[in-house]
């Protein structure tokens, strides 16, 4: 696996809730390095905003202020009921409400100098408005207009197959050509069943596999 050391990420880690597997970071920094210039980026799936920070960080270790898009509603798998989170006294609102408290106060103190602009969305939703070139309010305030092409997109919001399929669609629309495109826990290991999905994207011509790190990073090629 390539891994990067760096100084930052541990620190990182420590203040910012998430998930962020260690191989995704070597391909961040990749996709972050060589994407086309000055195109934005796309994050599916925030969560608390580690990944979030950790593109910013390697946007500025690489010299890039390329605008940086979120989409995620917050709304956890699991959460429908409306019960209480577990056997805890703490209602599915109020545990979302702390975590998007969480990601506004952690991109915000992390990632104050270059702020991404987190669509309340999701990815489905999010590609129908960038689609519109329509100008939404960010969850942080900001007013932003979205659309046109993309050059890096972070894919790690469902990981249902059939969701996966979509985003995928979706990026390839809007994804210039030598843009990346990241998949979390698309791993051969992983248990969300991606793994197929990523042969047969790595198999196509306009495409080129990147690094299997073990997530599948892709660049696309024309
Ligand atoms: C695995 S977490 C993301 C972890 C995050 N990238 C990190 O660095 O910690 C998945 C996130 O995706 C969001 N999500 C789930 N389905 C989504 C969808 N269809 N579109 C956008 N976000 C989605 C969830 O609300 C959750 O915040």
């Amino acid at each position: 696996m390539k891994l990067i050391e760096d100084s930052f990420l541990p620190w990182l880690r420590f203040a910012n809730a998430g998930m962020l597997e260690r191989g995704n970071v070597w391909c961040i920094d990749h996709a972050v390095k060589h994407m086309p210039e000055s195109l934005p980026m796309i994050e599916i799936g925030s969560f608390c905003g580690l990944s979030t920070n950790a593109i910013r960080h390697f946007c500025r270790i690489n010299g890039r202020d390329n605008a940086l898009f979120c989409a995620d509603k917050w709304i956890f798998e699991g959460a429908e009921d409306g019960g209480p989170v577990g056997s805890s006294t703490i209602s599915h609102e109020q545990y979302r409400d702390f975590v998007m408290e969480s990601f506004r106060r952690n991109v915000a103190f992390f990632s104050g100098d270059l702020p991404p602009h987190p669509v309340l969305a999701f990815s489905d939703e999010f590609f129908e408005l960038w689609r519109s070139g329509i100008e939404v309010v960010d969850v942080l305030g900001a007013t932003v207009r979205l659309g046109g092409p993309i050059g890096f997109a972070y894919v790690d919001g469902s990981h249902q197959p059939d969701q996966c399929r979509r985003d995928f669609a979706n990026v390839h629309e809007f994804l210039a050509p030598g843009g990346f495109a990241l998949f979390d826990d698309s791993s051969r290991q992983a248990p969300f069943g991606l793994y197929p999905f990523m042969l047969e994207i790595a198999a196509r011509d306009d495409y080129e596999l990147v690094a299997e790190n073990p997530n599948f990073l892709f660049r696309k090629t024309r």
